[in-house]
C-alpha cells in the first residue's frame, strides 16, 4: 500500500497540474501586483504543501509564507465536520492580506473555520486559492473577507482523490499527479 500500483485512474497528470498552477499564479500575481500592505500566503498543512511550494515560486510579488494545521479527517474518507486548529500561524496577519492555500475544498467546514479564524486575527482581506474544488459535496457556505477572491485549480468530480499532497491514511501525498485509488485499497 502506498505505491503507484494502487491507483486506478489518473485525473490530472504532472504536466496538466504544472500548467494550471502557472495560470493561477499569473492570475493571482496580476490581482495582487499593486496591493499594499503585505501579503501572507498561508498553507493548510499537510495537504497543501506541494501546491503551495509550486505556486509561490511562480508568484511575482513579495509574499510571506506561513502554515496552519487543521485536523478534521481521521484516517478515512469522511470529514469529522468539526475542524480544530492544532497548529496556529507564527506570523501576525493583523492588517494584512491573506491568501489561504488549500489542497481541496470538500464540505467547506475547514475553510469556513479558517476564514473566521483569520478574520478574528484582523486580516484585512482573506482570499482562497484551492488546488481542487468539489462543489458537489459542499455543506457549509463560506464568505471571503474584504476584497478577497476565490481561485481554484480544477473542479473535482465526487471521488476521494490522492496525490500532489493529498493522502489516504497519510500515504500517497508524494505522487506527482492526482488519481483515484483502486476500491480495494479502502478496505
Ligand atoms: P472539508 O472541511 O470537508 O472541506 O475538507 C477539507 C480537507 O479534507 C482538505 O483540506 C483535505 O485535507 C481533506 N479532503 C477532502 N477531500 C479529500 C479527497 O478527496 N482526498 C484527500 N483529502 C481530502
Amino acid at each position: 500500500m502506498g505505491s503507484e500500483s494502487d491507483i486506478e485512474r489518473i485525473l490530472w497528470t504532472e504536466e496538466e497540474i504544472s500548467g494550471r498552477v502557472g495560470e493561477l499564479a499569473a492570475e493571482i500575481s496580476a490581482d495582487f501586483r499593486e496591493v499594499s500592505p503585505p501579503v501572507v500566503v498561508v498553507g493548510v498543512a499537510t495537504g497543501a504543501f506541494l501546491f503551495l511550494a509550486d505556486i509561490v515560486r511562480k508568484m511575482t510579488f513579495p509574499v510571506s509564507v506561513d502554515f496552519v494545521r487543521v485536523e478534521s479527517y481521521g484516517s478515512g474518507t469522511e470529514s469529522s465536520g468539526r475542524p480544530r486548529i492544532s497548529c496556529d500561524l507564527k506570523i501576525d496577519v493583523k492588517g494584512k492580506h491573506v491568501i489561504l492555500v488549500e489542497d481541496i475544498v470538500d464540505t467547506g467546514n475547514t475553510l469556513s473555520c479558517l476564514i473566521s479564524h483569520l478574520e478574528g486575527k484582523g486580516a484585512c482581506s482573506v482570499s482562497v486559492c484551492s488546488f481542487l474544488d468539489k462543489p458537489a459535496r459542499r455543506k457549509v457556505h463560506f464568505e471571503l473577507v474584504g476584497e478577497g477572491k476565490f481561485y481554484r485549480g480544477f473542479e473535482c468530480p465526487d471521488y476521494f482523490v490522492v496525490g500532489y499532497g493529498m493522502d489516504y491514511a497519510e500515504l500517497y501525498r508524494n505522487l506527482p499527479y492526482v488519481g483515484v485509488l483502486k476500491p480495494e485499497m479502502y478496505e
